[in-house]
């Protein structure tokens, strides 16, 4: 998978050359592209962003550094009589708290794509007119980590990269360790346990030490759904 980003905050994508994801870039599973904004800014001041039309707080990020930077990635917009026959391009990611929320399934529907471009905004945001003006040029799409407000796109684009990052296949060594999380099968994970049996007087249940598969099994689903229940009930299918 080839993922770009565009960011006035480049050095804030460095820790994608650790663990996990670091060795998928190395492996050739993931190639990453980290553009600078600015770079396609043309005042001495490198200016991204200006106050809003209508008045109120904040700025905006300006739509000119934005499409160039975004044309460079895409190619420069086709014209008119070619676009029925263009390949379909890459997915196009605006992470806003304005956008429809990030779940596992879109996690698994994003790591089978073969090109996402994320577009992280500061400020109030970027100028509509960038996400409608790409929106005709391919699929775009508005998606917010959660509830809550950040300062700007990046914490949202290392969170998203690494739930799509960890489910191309190859890139997590054990593929059954997937299989087992929270949010795949739509219960909690179950609480896990290492050596030593017994830490600090808390032992492990001792359902884990018995070597009865059938009763771990069982145990771990118990786990699951109370669980689920307790913290997240809203997972539950009605009939459980
Ligand atoms: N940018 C600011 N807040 C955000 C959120 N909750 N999700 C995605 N991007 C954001």
């Amino acid at each position: 998978m080839r993922i770009d980003i565009v960011t006035i905050f480049p050095e804030f994508f460095d820790v994608l050359d650790l663990s996990l994801l670091g060795k998928a870039r190395q492996s050739g599973l993931i190639e990453l592209g980290v553009h600078n904004l600015r770079d396609h800014t043309h005042d001495r001041h490198r200016t991204v962003d200006d106050t809003p039309y209508g008045g109120g707080a904040g700025m905006v990020m300006k739509p000119e550094p934005w499409g160039d930077a975004l044309d460079a990635i895409f190619g420069e917009p086709a014209p008119v009589s070619s676009e029925a026959d263009a390949a379909p391009g890459p997915i196009l990611i605006f992470p806003s708290p304005a956008g429809e929320q990030f779940t596992q399934a879109m996690a698994r529907e994003l790591s089978e794509q073969p090109h996402l471009v994320f577009a992280c905004g500061r400020y109030e945001g970027i100028d509509q007119r960038v996400v409608d003006h790409f929106a005709t040029r391919g699929e775009v799409r508005l998606v917010s980590l959660g509830d809550y407000v950040l300062n700007g796109g990046e914490v949202a684009v290392m969170a998203m990269i690494e739930a799509v990052g960890r489910l191309i296949p190859g890139v997590v060594g054990n593929p059954e360790s997937l299989v087992e999380e929270s949010h795949e099968g739509g219960l909690l994970e179950y609480p896990s346990y290492t050596k030593p049996s017994s830490w600090r007087g808390l032992d492990v249940p001792p359902v884990l030490l018995s070597g009865n598969h059938g009763a771990i099994s069982a145990w771990r689903r118990a786990q699951q759904l109370e669980r689920t229940r307790r913290v997240r009930p809203d997972l539950l299918p009605p009939a459980v």
